[in-house]
Formats: structure tokens, C-alpha cells, sequence
């Protein structure tokens, strides 16, 4: 897809892979809407992109509100006058917890922004894409935890967000399938650990589900070792451009996921196979 000239909304644009890829695609020549919680910070955000002779433009949106969606696509197609061909439902929040240890209230909370966030922006968005009738994406973002469980994972602390990343990609083959044949396309981002402020996602957690707090999660992949937002910017946004449906920021993490967990289905069938002879 040529992204020059197009609109793009991006969920979670203020900081992070969000803002990474929208600046790549401003550069591209897009034009961008960073959507995302923290309102002043998008408003930031869309400054530094503005003072690089960038288009861009931000507003408040909450992805589990369905009337901040409606105020968000109002802005995406009134503000340049003009129908988006871009969102990217890139919005996350990371909590911590094992399988049973996790909390009641954690659990429904990664899986409200991570999971209904995600289906609230097609809902939204994908109807007025289809009437436009150009060639639009909707890009998802799931995760490595999407591909098998990642060996930083396996301390058992993120059973909500690997589950709710599981998710996204189960819906992002159904979304694939039910928008083929259509203007509309979908691609599903698969990051492997990027250097953002995703371990600091309750700052953003919700009145409903426990109020914020300052809580890093501990024990995953240390940000050091992390690529920067920029880099994987940069590769999303190429990836978006060849039209790919499985979208990787790093290599040889989502790749030794991947390879992990298929060579356990391969092995698994073939025993089920010669037990059945079926
Ligand atoms: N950083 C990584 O290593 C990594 C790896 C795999 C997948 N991801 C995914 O990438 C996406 C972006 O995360 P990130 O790492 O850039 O983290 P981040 O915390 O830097 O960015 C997330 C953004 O989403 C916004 N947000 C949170 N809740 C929201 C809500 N309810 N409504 C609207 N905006 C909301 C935040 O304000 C923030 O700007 C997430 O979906 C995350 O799960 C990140």
C-alpha cells in the first residue's frame, strides 16, 4: 500500500511503537491521528511532528468507549477532509499475574483494552472504509505472544496479556477472512520486546478495574535489551507497504516463538497420527 497521502489513525499514538510508526509514516507523507488515553501527551506528540514539517493531528480516545471511537473517526475524516485508509489498532496494556494468581480485576482489564479495543476500532471504523470504497488497512497489534509463549514469558506472569494477545490474532484471521474480496485489507503485527512504556501500563488503568498505579511489571525482557520504537516504526511501516498480514519488528525473537511452538503442534500431531493411523 502507498501510504502517501493517506490518512492514518493510530490508537495509542502518544508514545511507544505507536508514535514510532506514526512518525515512519508521516515521513512517508501520511497524514496522522494520534488517538491514545493520555490526551496531553498525544497533543505533545503530534507537536514534534508538526515542528518536523509533518502532518499530523491527536485527540483523546479511550479504545473501550464506544463514544470517544465515534469523536475519534469524526476528527480522522473531517479534520483534512478526507476518509482514513489507515488504523492501526496498536493501543496495549501489559498486566501481571500467573495463570490463578493473576487478579479478577487484571484479567478483565487486559482483556477489555487489548481484546474489545481492538474490536471496537474495526466496529468503528470498518463500515465507513468499506462505503469509501479505497483501498484501506486495518493493522492489529498482537504481540510474539501471539506466536507461542516466549521464553521471557515462561515466569508465568502475563497470563492476561499472552491470552489477550492470542486473541487479537484469532480475530485478526476472522477479520482477514471477512473483509477478502473487499477495498479493505488486514495485517496483524507481531512485536518482538521494544524498548516503550508498556511494563508501566497501569498508570492508564481504569477506575473500573482498580484506578491507576504506578506499577512496573518486573521480570520480562529488560528494556536494554529492547529494539528502539523508531526501528520498529520503521519496519512496521515497510512491512505495510509490501502488504503483509504477519508484521515482525525483530527477528529472532518472534522466530524462536514461532519455531518453538510449531515444532511441539508437528511433533503432537505426528504422535496423534501414528497412535490413530489417522
Ligand atoms: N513494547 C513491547 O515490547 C511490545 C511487544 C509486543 C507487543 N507490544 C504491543 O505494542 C502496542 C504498543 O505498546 P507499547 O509497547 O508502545 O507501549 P506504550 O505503553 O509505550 O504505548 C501504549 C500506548 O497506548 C495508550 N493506551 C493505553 N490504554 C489505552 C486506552 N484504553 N485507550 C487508548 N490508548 C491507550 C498509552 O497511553 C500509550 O500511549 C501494545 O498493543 C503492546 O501490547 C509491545
Amino acid at each position: 500500500m502507498n501510504v502517501d497521502g493517506v490518512v492514518a489513525v493510530m490508537t495509542g499514538g502518544a508514545s511507544g511503537i505507536g508514535f514510532g510508526v506514526a512518525q515512519a509514516l508521516a515521513k512517508r507523507g501520511a497524514k496522522v491521528v494520534l488517538a491514545d488515553i493520555e490526551a496531553e501527551r498525544a497533543l505533545a506528540a503530534a507537536e514534534t511532528l508538526r515542528d518536523q514539517g509533518l502532518e499530523a493531528t491527536s485527540c483523546y480516545l479511550d479504545v473501550i468507549d464506544q463514544a470517544s471511537w465515534d469523536a475519534t473517526a469524526d476528527l480522522a475524516f473531517g479534520h483534512w477532509d478526507q476518509a482514513p485508509q489507515l488504523l492501526f489498532n496498536n493501543a496495549g496494556v501489559a498486566g501481571p499475574g500467573t495463570v490463578h494468581g493473576v487478579s479478577r480485576q487484571t484479567w478483565a482489564w487486559v482483556f477489555k483494552v487489548n481484546v474489545e479495543g481492538v474490536y471496537l476500532g474495526v466496529k468503528t471504523f470498518a463500515p465507513r472504509m468499506l462505503d469509501s470504497g479505497l483501498p484501506c488497512r486495518i493493522v492489529n497489534t498482537a504481540s510474539e505472544h501471539a506466536l507461542g509463549l516466549p521464553d521471557s514469558a515462561k515466569g508465568g506472569i502475563s497470563a492476561a496479556y499472552t491470552s489477550a494477545k492470542h486473541a487479537v490474532m484469532g480475530y485478526s484471521l476472522c477479520a482477514r477472512r471477512d473483509f477478502a474480496g473487499t477495498n479493505l485489507s488486514v495485517g496483524v503485527v507481531c512485536p518482538g520486546p521494544v524498548a516503550t512504556d508498556i511494563w508501566n501500563s497501569f498508570r492508564n488503568r481504569h477506575g473500573d478495574f482498580g484506578g491507576p498505579r504506578l506499577l512496573v511489571v518486573e521480570g520480562e525482557v529488560p528494556m536494554s535489551r529492547s529494539l528502539p520504537f523508531a526501528t520498529a516504526g520503521e519496519r512496521i511501516v515497510e512491512q505495510v507497504e509490501d502488504d503483509a498480514f504477519f508484521i515482525f519488528t525483530n527477528g529472532p525473537n518472534e522466530a524462536e516463538v514461532i519455531e518453538t511452538y510449531q515444532a511441539e503442534v508437528t511433533a503432537a500431531m505426528a504422535a496423534f497420527r501414528q497412535r490413530y493411523g489417522v
